[in-house]
C-alpha cells in the first residue's frame, strides 16, 4: 500500500486531494486483507475505478483501492469482463467479436466495475439492459457470489451498489449481448445523425463517439464527472402544469407513465449556461455538466450546484438531485 498519495489522477474532476493509503489489488485475497485491515484499524475504505463519478470533498483518511484486473471472456453471446477493464475498451472488444448491443454506450468514461453502480446509460441504452449477473465480494460476510441482475435494483442512474456503498465490491460483470445486430435508434438526434444511410453497429458506435465528443468535455482536458444532476422525473399532473406554462419544455414519457424532464433545458432557461464561479463552471455546450477550469475545489463545485438547484427550484418548483457520489 502506498501512503499519502495524491488522488488527482484518480478523480476526473481533477481535485487536489490525497488518500492516506492507496492499494492496487489483483485478487480476492488481497481485497479481503484490505477490508480486514480497514475494519481492524477503523479506517474508511473505498474501491474506485477511474474516479469519473465521484466528488472528493476533502482528503480521504482511509484506503482507496483500485482493482487492476483486466480479463475478458466470451461464452456464446455472453461476455464477462473484470472490474478493472476500461468500459469503452469493452464496447470496442464486443464489436470486434461481432457481439452487439453496447455500441450506444461507447465512450462513457470509467471502468467496468463502476458501470453497474450508477447503471450507466446514454443514447437509449443502459447497463441494466444487458446485465445477466455480477460477481461480487460481500464485505459483510467476506464471501464471493453472483448477484443476478434482478437482485441489483437497477433504476435510472441507481442500483443497490449505489444505495449500499461498500457492502459489495464488484469483481466482474456478465452481459448478454446479441449475435444479430438490431439498431437502437430510440434517441432522436442519433436517428437524425444516421438518416439516409445503411445502419451498422460500427456506424452507431462512430456516431455516438462524434455526438459525445461534440457535446461533452473530455475529462483529460477539462475536469468533470459527466452529468452533474439527474434528469428529474415528475407525475403526469405536474407534467401537464409545466407544459401549460412552458410549451417548449422537453419532456419524455417513461415506461411507468412518469415523465422525465431535460434538466439541461431547465438550467439553460435560468440563464446559467456558461455561468462561472471562480474555476467552477456550467459547461457552455451542455449545462448539465459542471466543469473545473483548473483550481476549483469540490466545495466550489458544490456551491455552484447549490446556486443551480436554488434557481431551478425558484423558477420551476423542481428539485435537481446530484448524480455523482459525494465522498
Ligand atoms: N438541452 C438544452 N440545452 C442544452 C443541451 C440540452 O436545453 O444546452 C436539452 C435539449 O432539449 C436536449 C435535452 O436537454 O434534447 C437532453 O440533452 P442530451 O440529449 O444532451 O441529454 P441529457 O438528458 O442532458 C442524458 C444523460 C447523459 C447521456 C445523454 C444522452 C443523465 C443524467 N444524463 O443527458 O449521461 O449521455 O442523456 O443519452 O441522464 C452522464 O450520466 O454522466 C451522462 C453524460
Amino acid at each position: 500500500m502506498q501512503h499519502n498519495v495524491s488522488l488527482k489522477p484518480f478523480n476526473t474532476f481533477g481535485f487536489t486531494v490525497t488518500a492516506k493509503y492507496l492499494a492496487h489489488v489483483t485478487n480476492i485475497e488481497q481485497l479481503a486483507d484490505i477490508v480486514q485491515f480497514a475494519n481492524k484499524n477503523n479506517l474508511p475504505y473505498l474501491v474506485i475505478g477511474s474516479g469519473s463519478n465521484v466528488i472528493f470533498t476533502g482528503d480521504f483518511a482511509g484506503i482507496i483501492t483500485h482493482l487492476d484486473t483486466n480479463k475478458i471472456t466470451i461464452n456464446g453471446t455472453q461476455i464477462t469482463a473484470e472490474a478493472g477493464v476500461n468500459w469503452h475498451y469493452l464496447v470496442q472488444f464486443s464489436l470486434a467479436n461481432q457481439l452487439y448491443g453496447l455500441e450506444n454506450l461507447a465512450l462513457i468514461p470509467g471502468t467496468v466495475g463502476a458501470s453497474p453502480v450508477q447503471n450507466i446509460g446514454a443514447y437509449g441504452a443502459q447497463f441494466a439492459d444487458f446485465c445477466s449477473h455480477i460477481k461480487v465480494f460481500d464485505t459483510k460476510n467476506m464471501q464471493t457470489y453472483d448477484l443476478e441482475a434482478d437482485k441489483c435494483a437497477f433504476a435510472y442512474r441507481d442500483s443497490i451498489f449505489k444505495q449500499y456503498p461498500n457492502r459489495w465490491i464488484i469483481l466482474n460483470v456478465s452481459l448478454n449481448l446479441h449475435k444479430k445486430f438490431i439498431a437502437n435508434l430510440s434517441y432522436t438526434p442519433l436517428k437524425q445523425h444516421l438518416a439516409h444511410q445503411p445502419i451498422t453497429a460500427l456506424k452507431i458506435f462512430n456516431a455516438i463517439c462524434e455526438i459525445r465528443n461534440n457535446k461533452l468535455p473530455n475529462p483529460t482536458i477539462l475536469g468533470n464527472a459527466g452529468s452533474f444532476f439527474k434528469n428529474p422525473v415528475v407525475t403526469a399532473n405536474i407534467k401537464t402544469e409545466l407544459q401549460a406554462k412552458y410549451n417548449a419544455i422537453p419532456i419524455y414519457k417513461q415506461a411507468d407513465n412518469s415523465y422525465k424532464i431535460a434538466a439541461a433545458w431547465l438550467i439553460e432557461q435560468c440563464g446559467l449556461k456558461g455561468y462561472r464561479l471562480g474555476d467552477a463552471a456550467v459547461y457552455q455546450h451542455q449545462p448539465l455538466v459542471l466543469v473545473n477550469y483548473g483550481a476549483a475545489t469540490a466545495q466550489e463545485i458544490l456551491d455552484l450546484a447549490n446556486i443551480i438547484q436554488n434557481k431551478v427550484r425558484a423558477k420551476f418548483g423542481i428539485s435537481l438531485d446530484i448524480e455523482p457520489i459525494i465522498i
